[in-house]
């Protein structure tokens, strides 16, 4: 038997077009609110692997604070160079007091 490991965050105060850094499960994730619907993606560019919570979010697009790199944070696909690779990020699900993420299960599929 598997044990569920998924945690409730608050996402109080995060409004459409901000990110937020919070730590779970031994991960570290970036919680992004695009267009009022949230995201989880692990707080760490795949370029060189620095921490994106000082990027910036236009729509669905986040910009690496670095060099300026871009990836969608659906589903952690690149949009921009120097970002090559896809970022990792986990589904989402919208509960009473916040919404629900288990950092354990990378979600490979697109949310769109
Ligand atoms: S570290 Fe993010 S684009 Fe280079």
């Amino acid at each position: 038997m598997s044990e569920r490991r998924a945690i409730t965050v608050d996402v109080a105060g995060l409004a459409p077009g901000c990110v937020r850094a919070v730590e779970a499960e031994g991960r570290r994730l970036l919680l992004c609110n695009a267009f009022g619907r949230f995201y989880a993606l692990e707080n760490r560019c795949p370029h060189i692997g620095v921490p994106l919570d000082g990027g910036r979010l236009e729509g669905t697009t986040l910009e690496c604070p670095l060099h300026g790199g871009r990836l969608d944070v659906r589903d952690g696909t690149p949009q921009a160079l120097p970002i090559r690779r896809r970022a990792v990020t986990f589904a989402v699900r919208e509960v009473q007091g916040g919404i629900e993420i288990d950092p354990s299960e990378e979600d490979t599929a697109c949310t769109t």
